[in-house]
């Protein structure tokens, strides 16, 4: 009887989580030492403001941190609850409370909490929520703010061994925060029932296709090395930008990809076919590209083009994955590129009798693609980027 018998581990499953949970939060008042355990799918106590600080505001950091304030405002963390496309794609799940937990994962920050699961046969899951008496309406729009990454019980954790009396507010010291498992809880998104990969699987891909060749971490990648004082008035380090970029970014996007199109002729003659091909290469993502948010593709176009400018030819590759939210999410496919992997993409067609012909390649970025954008709806043209366009002669 596989049927009752999955849902019954299903319904295990997320007592476990949900009891879970509280264990962190009960162990977290005791003990002082859970810190940067980022929960069970993603829930950070309520914090109390440490002492020297005037709230938990990435606003009152800013006051003695202002670059490192800077460069993450500008960020996507920043943006995690105010970003437009994720507020329409919340919009179209029908406002569950429990995409919180990532976008805005402070308890302080939410304002419902989530209690518990009832595990009825629906997509998602029935989730069960209570008001938040803790709510802080400033906290909410900051999305994941420095509080979420840097304070636990009225302690501030980082990357140096500082002495106490070089800042004024409690510092520690805490390892975690320079290794990659730092950012996997939350850049892992399995939805119950998932089956196959989960929805978002980044740190997965980096642990068996690219750790076990190159020991750079995500921290290496993402945060860009920095010197000079990390606060107004404080001694040269060595420190990390908090930029996290990504596929918003279109400098970062030709970063994680090389294009290079090749002829089997310098040029063609009427009637003769053309080989072509289009060689693509993951020479920079640390996990497969694209990654995160299934909705992401990217596209390969190669249009060949008359003296008029109409299409004579066209072939398009879409390299992403393909997810079916049944009641039980299943992945159809997925072909993108895995860390350093070059593949080929041959066009083959006759060249038309008469005139001059070209090609035009254009590799485009989306960061929904677009039957996702339309069901949203969010206009297409804005989630899409041009990483590269190339139009090459194939005619004398
Ligand atoms: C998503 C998690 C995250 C958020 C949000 C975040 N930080 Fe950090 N921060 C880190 C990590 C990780 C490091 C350590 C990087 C390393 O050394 O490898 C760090 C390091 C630091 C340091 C030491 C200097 C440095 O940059 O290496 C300071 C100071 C700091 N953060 C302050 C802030 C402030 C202020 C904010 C909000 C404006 C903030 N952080 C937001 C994760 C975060
Ligand atoms: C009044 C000034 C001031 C304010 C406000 C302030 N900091 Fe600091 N912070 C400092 C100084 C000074 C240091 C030590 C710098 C050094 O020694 O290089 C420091 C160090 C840090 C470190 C490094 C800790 C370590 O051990 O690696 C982190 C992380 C940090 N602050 C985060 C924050 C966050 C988050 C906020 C806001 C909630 C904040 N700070 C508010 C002045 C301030
Ligand atoms: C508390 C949860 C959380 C932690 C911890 C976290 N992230 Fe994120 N991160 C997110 C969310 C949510 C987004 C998406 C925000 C959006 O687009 O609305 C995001 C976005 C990003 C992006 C930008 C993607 C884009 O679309 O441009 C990068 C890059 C990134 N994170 C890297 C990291 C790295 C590296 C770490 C570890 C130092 C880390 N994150 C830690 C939740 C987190
Ligand atoms: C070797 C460098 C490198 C390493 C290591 C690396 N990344 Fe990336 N990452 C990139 C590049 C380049 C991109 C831009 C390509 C893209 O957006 O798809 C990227 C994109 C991303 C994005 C944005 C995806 C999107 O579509 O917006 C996220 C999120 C992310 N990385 C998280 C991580 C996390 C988490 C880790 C560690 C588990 C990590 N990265 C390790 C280089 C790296
Ligand atoms: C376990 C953590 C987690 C949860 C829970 C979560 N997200 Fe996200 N979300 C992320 C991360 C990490 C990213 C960034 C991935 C990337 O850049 O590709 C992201 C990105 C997104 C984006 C793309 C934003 C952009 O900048 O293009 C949308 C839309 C989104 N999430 C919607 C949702 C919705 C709707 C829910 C609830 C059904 C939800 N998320 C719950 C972690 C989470």
């Amino acid at each position: 009887m596989p049927a009752p018998n999955r849902k019954r581990v299903l319904f295990l499953a997320l007592a476990f989580v949900a009891a879970g949970s509280v264990l962190f939060v009960k162990q977290s008042a005791a003990q002082k030492m859970p810190r940067f355990f980022f929960g069970p799918k993603v829930v950070v106590p309520f914090q109390q403001v440490p002492k020297g600080v005037d709230s938990l505001s990435a606003k009152a950091c800013k006051k003695c941190h202002e670059e490192i304030y800077n460069q993450w405002s500008k960020s996507m963390h920043a943006k995690a609850w105010v970003d437009p496309v994720w507020l329409a794609g919340w919009e179209n799940f029908g406002r569950p409370p429990f995409c919180h937990n990532c976008h805005i994962p402070l308890a302080n920050q939410k304002p419902k909490m989530l209690v518990g699961f009832r595990d009825k046969d629906t997509f998602p899951p029935v989730h069960i929520y209570m008001n938040n008496p803790n709510f802080s309406a400033e906290l909410f729009k900051e999305g994941i703010t420095c509080a979420v990454c840097h304070i636990r019980d009225g302690m501030i954790y980082g990357p140096f061994e500082i002495p106490q009396e070089k800042s004024p507010h409690p510092v520690a010291y805490s390892p975690e925060h320079k290794q990659a498992e730092f950012c996997y809880s939350c850049h892992e998104f399995a939805f119950p029932r998932f089956q196959i990969h989960p929805m978002i699987d980044t740190p997965a891909e980096y642990k068996e296709k690219f750790r076990p060749k190159d020991e750079r971490t995500c921290q290496e990648c993402h945060m860009p090395g920095m010197e000079g004082p990390i606060a107004t008035g404080g001694e040269k380090r060595e420190w990390r930008m908090h930029s996290w970029q990504g596929g918003n970014n279109i400098e970062y996007l030709k970063e994680a990809v090389a294009m290079a199109v090749e002829k089997d002729k310098e040029s063609y003659g009427p009637g003769e076919t053309a080989k072509i091909n289009v060689k693509l290469v993951n020479t920079g993502a640390g996990h497969m590209f694209p990654t995160g948010d299934p909705n992401r593709a990217v596209y390969l176009q190669m249009t060949v083009l008359d003296d008029a400018g109409r299409k004579v030819a066209y072939k398009e590759s879409r390299i992403m994955r393909q997810i079916e939210m049944f009641m039980y999410p299943t992945e159809i496919v997925d072909n993108r590129l895995a860390p350093g992997e070059a593949r080929d993409f041959p066009f083959v067609f006759k060249v038309p009798p008469g005139g001059r012909v070209s090609l035009k390649v254009e590799l485009l970025h989306y960061l929904q693609y677009p039957k996702r954008a339309a069901e949203i709806p969010y206009p297409v043209d804005k989630l899409k980027a041009v990483i590269y366009s190339q139009v090459v002669p194939l005619t004398q």
